[in-house]
């Protein structure tokens, strides 16, 4: 169905990979029109519960937007370049009510750090690295990089990343928080997996209120402490809240609807 982007569905999760690996999976026009299709695919799937990111081969998540492409475009390209991929795909992905993660498995170069950054987390294999190298070319991050990179290391690894252009390893990644966990690559989706099956016994609604709060938080706007009270008052009026508190007192395992 896709080009560039392969979608497996299994037990809930929509696993997306990248699939460009000569080019190490760089994010050109269609890869990035094809991810947002397939995860507008994904979000309207009803048994698709959460979503996996990976790339294919053994060398890269995603080393950048392609940078054949920058050739073509001049100032307002650039711009629509930056606006339209994070709107179609960067921001789609950051307020997913379903959880989207990141399993690193090498090369998360430029728009691949970003991608990587807007998923709600990350867990990287051992051969993850993580960069920023926009400086090497005269540019910028522009998909959400500047943002999202201060907001996840802080400002002072934020600005050293960007402005050296250097690439860390998957240690100094775990280090920084930029992944919450370093596996070996063979039991790199294993273990994404395991995780979203975890997170999917969960109840769903808790689970997009989660991902709106801290991205508030992650936004810095003093509103999240309102708009938390709101929301833990909504779940209070849900199914869900009522089947996990009931099953809490009753000593079973809940079985969540997701109203
Ligand atoms: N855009 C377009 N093509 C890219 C690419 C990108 N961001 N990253 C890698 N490729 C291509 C290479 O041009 C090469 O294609 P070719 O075989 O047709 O020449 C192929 O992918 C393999 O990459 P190569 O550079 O040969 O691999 P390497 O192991 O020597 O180096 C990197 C790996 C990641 C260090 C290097 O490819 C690189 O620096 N890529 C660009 C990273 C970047 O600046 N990203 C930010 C873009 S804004």
């Amino acid at each position: 169905m896709y080009q560039t982007i392969i979608s497996e569905k299994d037990g809930g999760i929509c696993t997306l990979t990248i699939n460009r690996p000569e080019k190490l999976n760089a994010l050109n026009k269609n890869v990035v029109t094809e991810l947002s299709s397939a995860l507008e695919d994904a979000l309207f799937d009803t048994t698709v519960k959460s979503i996996l990111i990976t790339g294919a081969g053994e060398k890269a998540f995603v080393a950048g937007a392609d940078i054949s492409e920058f050739s073509l475009l001049d100032k307002d390209g650039g711009k629509m370049l930056a606006q339209k991929g994070q709107e179609a795909v960067f921001n789609r992905i950051e307020n997913s009510p379903k959880p989207i993660i990141a399993a690193v498995n090498g090369f998360a170069l430029g728009g691949g750090c970003e991608l990587a950054m807007a998923c709600h987390f990350r867990i990287g294999s051992t051969k993850a690295k993580f960069g920023q190298p926009e400086v090497n070319l005269g540019l910028i991050p522009g998909y959400g990089g500047t943002q999202r990179l201060t907001q996840l290391v802080g400002k002072g690894k934020a600005m050293e990343m960007m402005m050296t252009g250097s690439i860390i390893d998957a240690h100094s990644a775990l280090q920084w928080g930029l992944v919450n966990e370093v596996t070996e690559p063979e039991s790199l989706l294993e273990k994404c997996r395991e995780i979203l099956h975890v997170i999917q016994s969960k109840a769903p609604l808790a689970i997009t209120r989660v991902i709106e709060l801290a991205n508030i938080a992650a936004s810095g706007n003093p509103k999240g402490y309102e708009a938390e009270i709101a929301a833990f008052g909504e779940l209070f009026g849900t199914e869900d809240k009522i089947e996990g508190t009931a099953a809490f007192l009753e000593k079973r395992k809940p079985v969540f609807k997701g109203a």
